[in-house]
């Protein structure tokens, strides 16, 4: 038992025209249910990737993440970290959200990720400050 800190970076799946209402749908799922298993974290969109930070309890993350792993609307994906964690750096999110678009990609492109260079090519403390940035500018 404890807190842990998981973080993974996908291939998007999601058909451009139908993007942004998937992904919507996407964080409406996650926040209900990160809600219910005591989850926060973060999740990165770009145009063809994810990455994602979870925290949680060990047994509820490694649960989630199951279930995300097996979901058809992204693949490729890459558990990039998992470890112990004493607090929490997303603990008001049970989802947070941030899409590279017009306003973002400046924010991205200081933290190196581009799209040539996305997501899944980034380290995992990488994506834990831009994520960390990104809440910030959005709390
Ligand atoms: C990029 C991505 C991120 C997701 N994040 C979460 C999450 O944080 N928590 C969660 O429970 N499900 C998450 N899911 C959804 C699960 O994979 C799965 O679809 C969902 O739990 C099924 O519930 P539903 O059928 O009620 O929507 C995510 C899916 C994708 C593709």
């Amino acid at each position: 038992m404890g807190l842990i800190r998981l973080v993974y970076a996908s291939e998007s799946r999601l058909v451009e025209a139908n993007r942004h209402s998937e992904i919507d749908r996407i964080i409406e799922s996650a926040r209900r249910l990160n809600t219910i298993h005591d989850i926060t974290g973060f999740l990165l969109s770009t145009e063809s990737a994810f990455a994602q930070v979870l925290e949680g309890e060990s047994s509820t993350v490694a649960e989630t993440y199951g279930r995300i792993v097996a979901d058809p609307r992204h693949g490729a994906i890459r558990l990039l970290a998992e470890h112990p964690i004493d607090q929490r750096s997303f603990p008001q999110w049970s989802m947070g959200l941030a899409e590279r678009n017009e306003t973002t990609s400046f924010i991205f492109g200081l933290y190196g990720v581009t799209p040539e260079n996305d997501l899944p090519q980034q380290p995992a403390d990488v994506l834990i400050d831009l994520a960390g940035e990104l809440s910030r500018q959005r709390a």
